[in-house]
């Protein structure tokens, strides 16, 4: 990733004023898969608020407001309680802060599984309220129709097949897919699916790698994996969880960081110096002028 900006955040509260630059765009990701392979891996992670999109963004081609946000930041027990505003507003906060990278959004639960046109109406209120670029929604054959639909009408749509945590109730919990012939078989049938429908990307989520290596040849689309294989044509992690903000994860995170740790520390040394009395000292404290 080339491109580079200043962002002056000359307050911690200020609306930050980067230098101009181009977002990248839903068509030139797409096109970064050319003869069925992607020079430059795809890097995408899960943003939910604007200072965590100002962040990420320069580091990253996609910023995905994940329904993940229904878990990690309202400590909900799945994404199915996520709703349709939830997912506008920290939409909208993720193009606020992001200047560099295509923001998708994610259709919550319940929102666009009835018809192509209740998609099209959930779509559209996602994309108005939040200026984001495009949609993601989870599903493969069962949802061809509605990304056909959805992409004719000027909605960018990111495909995700696997496992697909908004059918937890159905799939019987969160482990890896793939596993069976039958099982290969529908998930290369409902990317193949999704690749002909227009989907410009596809999510591949907790697959057996050699499933995730098919998929990958079989599509034109660039997949994304997320408990896949580093030879998806990118890669996606929930953000908080790659930071360490949670001690247990599943097995296919990588901890590059250890927040929880370091918030802890961080409000224990706070309480600490506010119970003896030694924050605020000299130079957090106002005193009158001479
Ligand atoms: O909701 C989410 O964060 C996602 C990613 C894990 C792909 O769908």
């Amino acid at each position: 990733m080339s491109t580079t900006f200043q962002i002056n955040t000359a307050t911690s509260r200020a609306n930050p004023t980067p230098a101009p630059m181009k977002r990248l765009t839903v068509p030139k990701i797409r096109a970064r898969k050319s003869g069925g392979k992607v020079d430059d891996p795809l890097v995408m992670l899960t943003a939910y608020t604007a200072r965590q999109a100002q962040l990420l963004d320069a580091h990253c081609d996609l910023l995905l407001v994940g329904d993940s946000l229904g878990q990690v930041i309202y400590g909900l027990p799945s994404t199915l309680p996520v709703t349709l505003d939830m997912m506008a507003n920290h939409a909208a906060a993720v193009v606020r802060g992001s200047y560099h990278a295509v923001v998708i959004v994610d259709m919550p639960f319940g929102s666009y599984e009835q018809s192509p046109q209740q998609a099209f109406e959930s779509a559209s209120q996602l994309l108005k309220a939040s200026n984001a670029a495009g949609v993601k929604l989870e599903g493969g054959e069962a949802m061809a129709e509605t990304v056909a639909f959805l992409t004719r009408r000027g909605i960018p749509v990111m495909g995700h097949i696997g496992l697909t945590p908004q059918a937890v109730n159905v799939l019987g919990g969160y482990g890896a897919r793939g596993r069976s012939d039958a099982e290969a078989e529908k998930i290369l049938a409902d990317a193949r699916a999704l690749d002909e429908a227009g989907a410009f990307a596809i999510v591949v989520e907790g697959v057996v790698e050699p499933i995730a290596i098919s998929v990958t040849e079989a599509v034109q689309a660039p997949t994304i994996g997320i408990g896949a294989s580093a030879k998806c044509d990118g890669q996606v992690l929930v953000t908080e969880d790659m930071l360490g903000m949670f001690e247990r994860v599943p097995r296919f995170v990588k901890k590059y960081g250890d927040m929880a740790a370091m918030i802890t520390q961080t409000a224990e040394r706070y309480a600490a110096e506010v119970r003896e009395r030694s924050f605020p000292g000299e130079a957090q404290t106002y005193q009158p002028k001479d």
